[in-house]
């Protein structure tokens, strides 16, 4: 049974706040999303219950532990971890990328190649280049099919040989939302025993990952982009999880996630992690355990959102003047509901700027995918602007958008 669009947006109090008279309309979805009720009940529950850390022989600290636990076993289900201890929280994505890149470097040496991609989010090329250049070995990077806004697959793939160690891609476009087909990738990488570092991070609020079914050995989110705060999680595959050497203080733990997580964690924003897992869920119904409802969840997200894209694609068609830079199918197999635009006699910023002042939040610029706005030969002060939406956004959303945009265009 697919869910009720107007009963979830209940659960958002963000997307109730009327500002000038208007309801905010929140196209932003991927810079981040909204949260619902339940994550902020969970994260200040944190902080009503006892404020404590891991390991204390008393109630706060006992509770803190069962928290990060569960956390972790909510994680598990919603990226099919073999095991809860295969996951690793961290302040964001790209500090976990930072710090896992110094790790999985180590071994690098003169000579080895690395291979990152020009459709990539910085956070996937930035930290690979730095260890490349640490270690001497050879960066080379994919490039994107230009007509399309997504990855030239074909092109990556002749680059994996027996020298390459990694190979570090996003499973789709955080700027057009592009899907990239990750699965032959990671086939050929292992092929060639080349380690492969996926970030997930637009992905996740859309599609359901499954680390077993692609067989990955790390895999990078984030919850802000999927109803939950600001935390990074890392799937770390089985023989990593011991075998990298991590940076850490000498007496922190040697086993497990933990050896990847230096310092204390931000508990709350833990706590809000299951919170956003457990909202996911319930959007599949009740019957079942946590993955069967995920499945179901993401199925209807994919379906609704599949809508969301038509409508929007439809209306762009209408309209002069402006240039979708990516696919123009509304398959949610092959795009997100994110739109990059380009308009004539109207710079994304000048737009984006209009549009906040309407209550209509979008961004402009090049969201750090700076391969891919060079790549199209975008001049990286304008960039493009992004339309991005999210189960919880509406049809209605979209006319307001395109409502507000038709006059200037004409
Ligand atoms: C595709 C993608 N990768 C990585 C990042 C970086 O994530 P974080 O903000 O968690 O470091 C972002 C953030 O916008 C993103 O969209």
């Amino acid at each position: 049974m697919p869910f009720d669009v107007v009963q979830l947006r209940e659960q958002f109090a963000a997307l109730h706040q009327v500002s000038d008279g208007q309801p905010i309309c929140f196209l932003d979805g991927p810079g981040g999303t909204q949260v619902p009720d339940r994550v902020i009940h969970r994260m200040s529950d944190v902080w009503v219950k006892g404020n404590s850390n891991l390991g204390g022989a008393f109630a706060s600290s006992k509770a803190i532990t069962k928290i990060v636990l569960e956390a972790r076993s909510y994680c598990q289900a919603l990226l099919n971890a073999p095991l809860a201890s295969n996951i690793v929280f961290g302040a964001n994505m790209t500090t976990l990328t930072f710090s896992l890149s110094r790790a999985i470097s180590r071994d690098w040496h003169s000579g080895d190649e690395v291979i990152v991609t020009e459709l990539d989010h910085y956070a996937n090329v930035s930290p690979w280049k730095q260890a490349a250049k640490d270690r001497g070995a050879i960066i080379k990077q994919a490039r994107i099919d230009t007509k399309e806004g997504s990855l030239d697959v074909p092109h990556l793939l002749s680059l994996i040989n027996d020298k390459t160690r990694l190979v570090a891609v996003s499973c789709a476009s955080n700027t057009t939302g592009s899907i990239t087909h990750i699965k032959p990738i990671i086939e050929t990488a292992h092929r060639f025993g080349a380690q492969v570092y996926l970030d997930a991070v637009h992905f996740a609020p859309h599609h359901l990952i499954d680390v077993q079914e692609w067989d990955c050995d790390f895999l990078v989110c984030s919850a802000y982009k999927f109803f939950g705060p600001q935390v990074g999680i890392a799937y770390v595959a089985s023989p990593w999880l011991e075998i990298v050497e991590p940076y850490k203080v000498e007496p922190a733990p040697n086993v497990g996630p933990a050896r990847f997580e230096t310092g204390t964690q931000s508990f709350a924003q833990i706590a809000g992690v299951t919170g956003a897992i457990d909202y996911l869920a319930s959007l599949g119904g009740d019957q079942g355990g946590l993955r069967t409802r995920l499945k179901q969840a993401y199925q209807d997200i994919g379906d609704y959102e599949q809508g969301l894209s038509s409508r929007f694609l439809a209306e762009l068609k209408s309209l002069p003047n402006v240039s979708l830079i990516g696919r123009s199918e509304a398959n949610h197999q092959v795009r997100t509901p994110t739109f990059a635009l380009r308009f004539k006699g109207h710079t994304p910023q000048e737009l984006a700027q209009a549009l906040g002042a309407k209550n209509i939040c979008v961004w402009s610029g090049h969201f750090y995918a700076i391969g891919l706005i060079n790549a199209l030969g975008i001049d990286q002060k304008e960039g493009v602007l992004r339309v991005g939406c999210m189960h919880y956004n509406t049809e209605s959303e979209i006319e307001r958008f395109f409502a507000w945009l038709r006059p200037w265009l004409s």
